[in-house]
């Protein structure tokens, strides 16, 4: 990846760093963008999430599959998709639960794990790998996948300095 932009890197060092994170990166995302969230367990990748529906505005939550809890729909400016797919079987699983329709649907879709469904991700979207480098700190490390996801690293870096 050559395009100026295409990655960028936060570094927090708290709760706080990664809200101020999620709500920076929610005011650059529009319709039909998707995130893939990567990192260990603990490492932030839900608190991104929280951050990024709150500055959505998204205040009521509803479980769209109520036997399924791994995609839950967030109701905002933007409806927020989550997804944790870190219990999916296969891509064919997530498309069963009605996941192709989140996708390519009008809303943001955030999705932790996501490489386990890597072959239904759109090639321009925004990959997150989250470290952790301290208790209390994060090294999150923001890879565009395409265009699209360029110009939204690059809002993102001016609109955080
Ligand atoms: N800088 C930080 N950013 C985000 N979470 C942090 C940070 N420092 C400590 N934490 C803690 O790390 C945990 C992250 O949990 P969570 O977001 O559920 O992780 P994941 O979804 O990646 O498994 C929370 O317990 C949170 O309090
Ligand atoms: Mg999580």
């Amino acid at each position: 990846m050559t395009t100026p932009g295409s990655e960028y890197r936060f570094a927090s060092s708290s709760e706080r760093d990664t809200q101020r994170f999620g709500r920076e990166l929610a005011r650059v995302l529009s319709p039909g963008d998707v995130i893939s969230l990567q990192g260990q367990l603990g490492a932030g990748k839900t608190r991104l999430v929280q951050s990024i529906a709150a500055e959505l505005g998204c205040e009521n939550s509803f479980v769209v599959s109520p036997t399924f809890t791994l995609i839950h729909e967030y109701d905002g400016r933007l409806p927020v998709y989550h997804v944790d797919a870190y219990r999916l079987k296969d891509s064919e699983e997530f498309l069963d639960m009605g996941g192709g329709e989140l996708l390519n649907g009008d809303g943001v879709c955030l999705i932790e794990w996501a490489d386990r469904i890597g072959d239904l991700l759109p090639k321009d979207h925004l990959r997150i790998e989250i470290d952790v480098t301290g208790e209390q700190s994060r090294m999150f490390r923001c890879l565009a996948a395409g265009p699209h996801s360029s110009r939204c690293l690059q809002a993102l870096s001016q609109a955080i300095r």
